[in-house]
C-alpha cells in the first residue's frame, strides 16, 4: 500500500514545500525531540462528538451502554487544547465514541491543527457526506478520511451499520473521490476500512475492487474484527458463541481471535499498551485512558480547567501510565482486544 502512495505523498510533499522548508522540518523536529526528553505524547484522539446517528450492532463504543452524559465538544473547548499541545502534538485522530460529522465545526477544527503542522485523520461512517461537508473536506487540509466500506451490497452492508443508507453512503464518498480528482488535490487520501467478517471474508477482492474502481478511494484497509465485550453492558446481552457463528471470519487471517473449546483468545497478544504515550480527549474535556474507555471510567482532569501539559504530568495520570495502562493492568484491559 505504501508504494502505491509513495509517488503521491512525495508529489505533495514537494507541492507544498514540507521537504524542503527549513521551518517546517525544525518544527517537527522541536516536536519530535520535545516528546523525548519531555515525554509528551506524540498523538491525541479528540472526540467531536460521543453521539452517533446510525447504531452499528458490534460498534466498539456502544452508545446503548454509555452512561456518560452525551454532547459535543466546543470550539473553545478544542481550541484550549489545541492551544496547550500544538507545540509537542504530531497527530491529531478526530474520532472516538460517536460520529465525528456530527460537530458542525469538525473542519475548522481541522484547519486550525493543520495550520499547526499536525497531521490529521477522521474516521467516519460517510453517512454524513453533503455537498457541503464534501467542500469543506476539501478546503481544510485533512491529511486522512477513513470511510467505511465493510460490504458491497446493500443488505448487508445496512445489516452491519444499521441506519445507514447503502446508496446514498456510496453517492457521498464518490462524489468526495471525484471531485477531489476535478481539483487535482491529493489530500485527503481517503481509504476505505472493511471490518472483515464471516460475511465477507470470501468477498474481499470483490470489496477491494468496488472501492478502488467503482467507488474511487485511495487505498483500502482490512481491518480485524472486535468484539466490544470490554463494555460490561454488551458482555451481559450477548453471548460469546452466538457472536463468534455469526461474526468470526472462518478462514481469513485478517482476526484477532481464536475460539476453542468456548475460550475466546486473542491471536497476538501484546503485553504493552501503546496509549501510555497518546492521550483521549472526550467531548467534554476531560482526558481519559484509552480508546477502550468509551464511558470515561477513567479520566485524569478537564483541559477547561487546568493545562494539558499539568494533567499529562499529574502524579495520578503518570502512575496510571506507568503502572497500570502500559502493563495493560486496568480492570477494562481485561477483555480488550489490542493486540
Ligand atoms: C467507534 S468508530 C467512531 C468513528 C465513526 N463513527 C466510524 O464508525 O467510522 C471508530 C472506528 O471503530 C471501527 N469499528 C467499529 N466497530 C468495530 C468493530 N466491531 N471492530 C473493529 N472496528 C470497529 C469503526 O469502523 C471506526 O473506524
Ligand atoms: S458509526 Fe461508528 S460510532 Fe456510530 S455506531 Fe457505528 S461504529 Fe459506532
Ligand atoms: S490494553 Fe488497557 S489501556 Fe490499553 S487500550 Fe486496552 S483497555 Fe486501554
Amino acid at each position: 500500500m505504501f508504494r502505491k502512495w509513495a509517488p503521491t505523498i512525495i508529489k505533495y510533499c514537494l507541492k507544498n514545500r514540507t521537504i524542503i522548508s527549513p521551518q517546517f522540518n525544525f518544527r517537527l523536529l522541536r516536536k519530535f525531540i520535545s516528546s523525548k526528553l519531555l515525554k509528551t505524547p506524540l498523538a491525541i484522539m479528540v472526540e467531536p462528538t460521543c453521539m452517533c446517528n446510525i447504531q452499528c450492532p458490534l460498534c466498539t463504543t456502544p452508545h446503548k451502554y454509555m452512561t456518560r452524559t452525551q454532547g459535543i465538544m466546543e470550539f473553545d473547548t478544542y481550541q484550549k487544547l489545541l492551544d496547550d499541545v500544538k507545540e509537542f502534538a504530531l497527530i491529531f485522530y478526530f474520532n472516538f465514541a460517536g460520529e465525528p460529522f456530527l460537530n458542525p465545526h469538525l473542519f475548522q477544527m481541522v484547519k486550525e491543527a493543520a495550520k499547526n503542522d499536525i497531521f490529521t485523520m477522521v474516521d467516519t461512517n460517510a453517512t454524513l457526506l453533503t455537498y457541503a461537508r464534501i467542500q469543506e473536506i476539501l478546503d481544510s487540509k485533512l491529511s486522512i478520511l477513513v470511510v467505511n466500506i465493510d460490504y458491497a451490497k446493500k443488505e448487508s452492508f445496512e445489516q452491519f451499520r444499521k441506519g445507514a443508507n447503502f446508496h446514498a453512503t456510496m453517492k457521498g464518498i464518490k462524489e468526495l473521490c471525484d471531485l477531489k480528482k476535478k481539483k487535482n488535490g491529493t489530500f485527503p487520501l481517503v481509504v476505505a476500512e472493511t471490518i472483515v467478517s464471516r460475511a465477507n471474508e470470501i468477498h474481499l477482492n470483490e470489496l477491494y475492487d468496488f472501492a478502488m474502481n467503482t467507488i474511487g478511494v485511495d487505498g483500502v484497509w482490512f481491518k480485524p474484527l472486535c468484539f466490544p465485550l470490554h463494555s460490561k453492558g454488551f458482555r451481559e446481552n450477548n453471548e460469546v458463541e452466538v457472536l463468534v457463528d455469526k461474526y468470526l471470519p472462518r478462514t481469513s487471517s485478517i482476526k484477532r481471535y481464536t475460539y476453542n473449546e468456548g475460550h475466546l483468545q486473542l491471536d497476538h497478544y501484546k503485553n504493552f499498551c501503546e496509549w501510555e504515550y497518546k492521550s483521549v480527549i472526550l467531548w467534554d474535556g476531560r482526558v481519559a485512558a484509552c480508546c477502550f474507555d468509551y464511558d470515561g471510567n477513567y479520566t485524569f482532569g478537564n483541559i477547561r480547567e487546568a493545562s494539558f501539559l499539568d494533567i499529562w504530568n499529574s502524579p495520578k495520570y503518570r502512575y496510571y501510565r506507568e503502572k497500570l495502562i502500559k502493563p495493560k493492568k486496568l480492570e477494562l484491559c481485561e477483555f480488550c482486544s489490542i493486540i
